[in-house]
């Protein structure tokens, strides 16, 4: 085995793998049939049929739909807008709690906040990394509005049980899908099994349309209300006969003529964009099954993992080596890996600092838990120790780059008592 990339030896991998490229001549001859148009945008914020957005937003929703089996898919130009817009079509109200976990991109946890709602943050599960069903029915108040879960990395989280959860107790489930839009749990696709489900189409998701999203429900009610909060809902009330003026005050989170026609190519071609990257990530996993102290990603009977990043559990105590040195060993060899994905949420100083004013703001007014004394255990130690981690949807893979790369897993792996001197040379211990 030749010596480490890290102390001088040859990387497995020279090249730095290809950023992964799905634009391709059917999107750009997409954008210049609009472009040609001259229809950027069909929205008008009134009543009258432009409501409801120009010829591309009404074919791609209409393909959303057909695509997910759903009843209602409406487009946003983002997922953040979508999960904004989710919080105030389910009626949230100032005071209400919103279960979330803390181990997802921020948006997810600010959401509530922007209609007074209160995030009330429940540990992940250590398997898959979805909101953990114990944590959540602990953390079930009478003040409880909904449960946002997130289908992370790509994996669902436990989303029957937290949908019999959420009906159990009267209140809705909202999945922040942004991950995973081909993910399955029991034969069903993730974002359909709770009240709204989020898509984001962002530029680093699977599919693309530089930003956007799209909400997704079965529900009349919800879906009327998530169009109109998308538009300037408060103009459109006694047209659309929408008594629950709750939350009606509408934003703009339309989405363009241009995006919705990258968006209809890259749904038809969802099947393409995803399946290479979950071929990727199992043969990765496989290549680096059995070696002590790195847990491959675990796929939960029944499901299906999108592999939006592949997350390893990481044990420095059973190997001997601190995980960011692994880290630094495996990017010497050509893997672009990294360590913890985010901080656990409530660490954020809108959370952590709020009273730093001396005072506290709206909405942690109206009874937020003190945050600076909230821990979920499996959380802090997945980000603090355990998460290794690979974003899969930002290159080009290949079964040859996926043997590569476990063959570079497989020789930092084997050289652990090299590393380990020398950290403690570094460290002046030896
Ligand atoms: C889990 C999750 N939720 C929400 C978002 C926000 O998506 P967008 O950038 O489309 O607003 C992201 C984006 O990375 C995400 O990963």
């Amino acid at each position: 085995m030749s010596e480490l990339a890290l102390l001088g030896g040859t990387p497995v991998i020279a090249e730095p793998p290809a950023r992964y490229r799905s634009m391709g001549e059917r999107e750009m001859k997409a954008v210049s049939e609009v472009m040609e148009s001259d229809c950027l945008s069909g929205f008008y914020g009134s009543p009258g049929k432009e409501y409801w957005g120009g010829p591309k937003i009404q074919e791609f929703e209409a393909a959303w739909r057909k695509r997910y089996g759903v009843a209602y898919a409406i487009s946003v130009n983002s997922a953040t807008s979508g999960l904004f817009a989710a919080m105030g079509a389910i009626g949230l109200s100032p005071g209400d709690e919103v279960i979330v976990p803390p181990w997802t991109m921020s948006a997810t946890a600010m959401a509530p906040l922007v209609y007074g709602g209160i995030p009330v943050f429940a540990d992940i599960e250590d398997e898959t990394f979805g909101l953990d069903p114990a944590a959540v029915r602990a953390a079930v108040t009478d003040r409880t509005r909904a449960i946002l879960a997130v289908n992370l990395f790509g994996h669902p989280a436990r989303l029957e049980e937290l949908r019999a959860i959420a009906d159990e107790h009267d209140i809705f489930l909202v999945e922040d899908n942004a991950q995973a839009p081909l993910g399955e749990e029991d034969g069903r696709l993730s974002g359909t099994i709770g009240h709204i489900g989020v898509f984001s189409l962002n530029y680093h998701k699977h599919i693309h349309t530089g930003e956007g999203g799209v909400c997704v429900t079965d529900d009349e009610w919800l879906g009327k209300r998530l169009a109109m909060i998308r538009n300037h809902g408060e103009n459109a009330t006694d047209w659309l006969e929408m008594d629950d003026l709750s939350n009606m005050v509408g934003f703009n989170y339309r989405m363009s003529e241009l995006s919705a026609a990258i968006g209809l190519v890259q749904l038809s071609d969802v099947d393409a964009h995803v399946k290479p990257r979950e071929r990727f990530a199992s043969l990765l996993s496989d290549g680096v099954r059995n070696l002590k102290g790195l847990r491959p990603p675990t796929v939960r009977e029944g499901c299906r993992h999108n592999y939006y990043c592949w997350c390893a559990t990481y044990d420095a105590g059973a190997l001997g080596v601190e995980r960011e040195l692994f880290r630094d060993a495996l990017i010497a060899e050509g893997v672009p890996s990294f360590t913890g994905y985010v901080e656990p949420l409530y660490k954020l100083p809108a959370f952590q600092k709020r009273m730093a004013l001396g005072r506290e703001g709206f909405p942690f007014t109206l009874g937020a838990p003190d945050y600076t004394k909230v821990t979920c255990p499996v959380t802090e130690r997945m980000f603090a120790n355990q998460a290794l981690l690979i974003e899969v949807c930002a290159f080009e893979t290949s079964d040859e780059l996926a043997e590569l790369m476990a063959e570079a897993v497989r020789k930092v792996h084997g050289h652990a008592d090299v590393l380990n001197r020398y950290a403690s040379e570094k460290t002046g211990t030896a």
